[in-house]
């Protein structure tokens, strides 16, 4: 897939040189310059670290829109996903490019619900981790021992029928081994998937029910199919591209996935909302005044940062923030749920808004500033938080990786400009002082 290349080029003179660089155009009128020849050509490379300004690929699968608060998987508003959708069709629409129609939902439902199960003999790793591990630690490990039990499904170069066999294992598995290790880090018994069961009442029932215990309550499951959904993808995040750059060395799927849910655990990405919530429960200690932490998150010597607020992209508003922010009322009415934590929220965001460091800076809220007041709500623990940030997330994951390795492209290595010392010689043990 390529983008559309305009007719339209930028010169480049440097140095007396001027060269021509084409423009390259998307479907939805994004515009880049293509330097795929520049360092040929001139010598010289672009620098731009965090990629604020660059481009890692091309992609069919979300576009965002950070001025007008946009976000679509394959064209579809997020709005109506998280409103109509479930979260299988919604993970079909961004693995496979497209909505399935009945048939095709049956069918990649039983195939995913047929593979819940994890193969004989690997819930004795999970013993072997201190309880006090971090569950995104013992994720992104047990995803790569994963690996170990289906060599047959690490192929650098997979056929579609691997392909499709990779994500249905992924799919299936990887929430199955987030609820083992919930379970075991507890002592509990762990309680097998059922087949029977939808994709998010699946795994609520794997993490809270046993025996005697009545199936997930249906708000609750509307409610966490709702935060899958929202956080299904993004285009290039960081743990996406991190996914996406490791796939790029033709390593096999579960290293990909593993490696994004490292850097999702990072709490300038998805490991904010485990934060967030942790800033409140603060704010909620000391009384509920929300004014110390904006002025700590405006002093840059504080090194605090207000989570769950500002983006990258979004510089106007983030529309799952939006979505959630009324889905908080919506499920807390419905459970019974009072969290005080929520109000401690919202007048964090209304003082953080008039306030003008925010302002000028453009930052809002952000998905993760009010997804814990809902997780909270439907039972599941704070440091559990990131984890089904990364089950949300993994379709996406899945789709980018499946994008990368069907494109071809080549492997990542980004350049750099050196600053270290220029030559010297090595100057033996007896002449170093
Ligand atoms: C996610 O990329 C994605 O799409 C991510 C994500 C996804 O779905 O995959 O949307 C999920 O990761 C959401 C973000 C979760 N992280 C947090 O909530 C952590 C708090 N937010 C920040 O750390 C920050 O806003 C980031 C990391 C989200 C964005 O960082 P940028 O784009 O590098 O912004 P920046 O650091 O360049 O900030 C610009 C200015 C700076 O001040 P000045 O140097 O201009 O004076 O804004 C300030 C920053 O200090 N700033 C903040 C702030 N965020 C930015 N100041 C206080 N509190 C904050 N939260």
């Amino acid at each position: 897939m390529t983008a559309a290349a305009s007719t339209e080029t930028a010169k480049l003179s440097l140095n007396g040189q001027t060269i021509d660089l084409p423009v390259i155009i998307g479907t939805e009128k994004e515009k880049a310059f293509e330097i795929g020849k520049l360092r040929d050509q001139t010598g010289v490379i672009t620098m731009d670290p965090g990629f604020g300004n660059t481009g890692s690929c091309v992609s069919s699968i979300t576009f965002l829109d950070g001025e007008r608060g946009v976000l679509r998987y394959r064209g579809i508003p997020i709005e109506q996903l998280a409103e109509q959708a479930t979260s299988t069709e919604t993970a079909h629409l961004l693995i496979y490019g497209e909505l399935p129609n009945k048939r095709e939902l049956e069918q990649f439902t039983q195939r995913v619900s047929e593979r819940y199960a994890l193969p004989d003999g690997m819930e004795r790793f999970f013993d072997a981790f201190p309880k006090s591990a971090h569950p995104m630690a013992v994720l992104s490990a047990m995803i790569t021992v994963l690996s170990s039990y289906y060599p047959q499904l690490l192929n650098p170069y997979p056929t579609r029928e691997e392909m499709d066999e990779i994500i249905l294992t992924l799919m299936a598995k990887i929430p199955t081994l987030a609820a083992v290790a919930y379970r075991r880090s507890r002592g509990l018994d762990v309680v097998a998937p059922r087949a029977d069961l939808g994709y998010s009442a699946n795994y609520l029932n794997m993490v809270f029910g046993g025996p005697g215990k009545k199936d997930p309550d249906p708000t609750i499951v509307q409610a966490f199919r709702q935060m899958l959904i929202l956080h299904a993808d993004h285009e290039q995040n960081c743990s996406t591209s991190t996914v996406r750059l490791v796939g790029s060395s033709r390593t096999n799927a579960f290293s990909s996935i593993s490696s994004g849910v490292s850097a999702l655990w990072g709490p300038l990405h998805g490991g904010a909302n485990q934060a967030v919530i942790e800033m409140l429960e603060s704010i909620q200690k000391g009384g509920g005044d929300s004014k110390k932490y904006i002025a700590m998150a405006k002093d840059k010597t504080s090194m605090f940062r207000l989570m769950g607020f500002g983006h990258r992209v979004y510089k106007n508003f983030d529309p799952r923030s939006r979505i959630i922010k009324k889905a908080c009322d919506q499920v807390l009415a419905k459970l019974g749920v009072k969290d005080p934590l929520l109000d401690i929220a919202k007048q964090l965001e209304e003082a953080a808004l008039k306030d003008e460091y925010f302002v000028t800076r453009k930052l809002y809220p952000n998905v993760d500033f009010y997804s814990g007041i809902i997780l909270r709500a439907i039972g599941i623990p704070t440091n559990e938080f990131t984890v089904i940030f990364a089950l949300g997330r993994l379709p996406g994951w899945l789709a980018h990786w499946k994008e990368l390795v069907e494109s071809g492209q080549r492997i990542g290595r980004p350049r750099q400009i050196y600053m270290g010392p220029t030559e010297r010689p090595y100057r033996p043990l007896t002449q170093r002082g």
